[in-house]
């Protein structure tokens, strides 16, 4: 490894990771099953006809993937996705677009949000002219709020968590008759969000169309699990016989993938979720989600919020030659995570990372906060890390 990286802002000690005991080699006919293709492909064709439509670039990270001792290091840059600053357009637009050329526009969208997905969702009823009124929770920053309000959407305040604004959010759905929007799933509520994944998956097919070979590993962010299990779903279908190893990584105090995989069963963590990576904070997989990841998820890790400051100020600044990227903290939880494995001589092996791998990394956002991504990457300051519980 030629260039020397910080190894311990990474925290490779809070490194947590679980072999998922139940993977498959291949998908079983039902988790296929659970994205109808012909769905997938009017998405598909749906998000490309937008206005703006572009697909995002796919960057290569020679001098990050030398350090590292990898082969290829791939990053899917969604930071300038239809002007939103998250891959998030793709699903939430999508399900708003679906539900208008149903219902048409005489009609209120609705969504919780950690801020990114909200956003997709004003977007959306602004383009597809309804109207929207977004739900996110207590801890969701100004600059996040004032974003969502600026495509004309209402903006409400409800509870602690995203879980909690997700409940409020149903309630006043149920109340007055509006149409939820929701990136997670629940069962009795499955629909919208399959539209929703169905929409993440122009994210797979994009990269597969930029690459020159499968990648062997995908490095996947997760905080409901539908973004991880779209592209996971994407993957095992398009490449059966050259499936990549498949790693989810969360936040250490919201890692709900991590908890069900370790009961063997949908599970929903308890605790105040509080994590820098706000897209991540939530507490319960989707219901649709759960059991793709569950079957195609090779491990489960968690990082600490540490660990993805580090991987912000790390692309921030460029390494070895390879381009400053702008990467928000729920971008980088992938790199955070790979960083730390890379580093270990035991998981190294274990997960078979090395010179002939093709490593593909999701950047799921940019500054999507300005005033935190500034205070993030502030190497002269101490960074604002979550009080851990004592
Ligand atoms: C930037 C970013 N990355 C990843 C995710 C995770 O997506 P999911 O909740 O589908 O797991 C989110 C969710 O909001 C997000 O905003």
């Amino acid at each position: 490894m030629s260039v020397p990286i910080a190894l311990e802002a990474f925290h490779p000690h809070a490194l947590r990771v679980l072999f998922n005991p139940r993977v498959r080699r291949r998908p079983s006919p039902a988790v296929l099953a659970l994205l109808d293709a012909e769905e997938v492909r009017e998405a598909q064709i749906f998000i490309r006809s937008w206005p703006g439509y572009a697909p995002s670039p796919l960057r290569r990270l020679d001098g990050l993937a030398d350090a590292l001792g990898l082969g290829e290091l791939l990053y899917k840059d969604e930071s300038g996705r239809f002007g939103l600053g998250s891959f998030k357009a793709l699903g939430g637009a999508r399900a708003v677009g679906w539900l208008v050329a149903r219902h048409g526009t005489d009609l209120t969208v609705t969504a919780a949000t950690d801020g990114n997905h909200g956003r997709a969702v004003a977007w959306a009823a602004r383009r597809f002219g309804c109207r929207a009124v977004i739900f996110v929770h207590e801890k969701v920053s100004e600059g996040r709020k004032r974003a969502i309000a600026g495509f004309g959407a209402e903006v409400r305040v409800a509870g602690a968590s995203y879980d909690q604004a997700v409940s409020a959010c149903a309630a006043e759905a149920h109340r007055n008759g509006w149409h939820i929007v929701a990136d997670t799933a629940w069962p009795g509520y499955e629909e919208i969000p399959r539209r929703v994944m169905e929409g993440y998956t122009v994210l797979a097919e994009e990269a597969v169309q930029a690459l020159t070979a499968p990648p062997t590993h995908l490095v996947l962010q997760a905080g409901v699990g539908s973004f991880a299990a779209a592209i996971a779903w994407s993957f095992a279908r398009r490449f059966p016989d050259q499936r990549p190893l498949v790693l989810v990584v969360e936040p250490e105090r919201a890692a709900g993938c991590f908890a069900s995989c370790a009961a063997g069963t949908r599970t929903a963590v308890s605790g105040d979720l509080a994590t820098l990576m706000a897209g991540l904070a939530c507490g319960e997989p989707s219901s649709l989600a759960w059991p793709v990841l569950d079957e195609l998820a090779h491990v489960f890790l968690t990082v600490p919020d540490e660990a993805a400051i580090a991987a912000m100020r790390l692309l921030a600044r460029g390494t070895a030659g390879d381009p400053p990227i702008v990467a928000g903290e729920s971008a980088v939880a992938g790199l955070a995570a790979l960083v730390a494995l890379a580093h270990h001589p035991e998981l190294r092996g274990k997960l078979d990372l090395g010179p002939h791998s093709r490593v593909l990394l999701f950047g799921t956002e940019g500054a999507t906060d300005p005033e935190l991504y500034a205070q993030l990457v502030d190497e002269t300051k101490e960074p604002p890390i979550a009080k851990r519980p004592q």
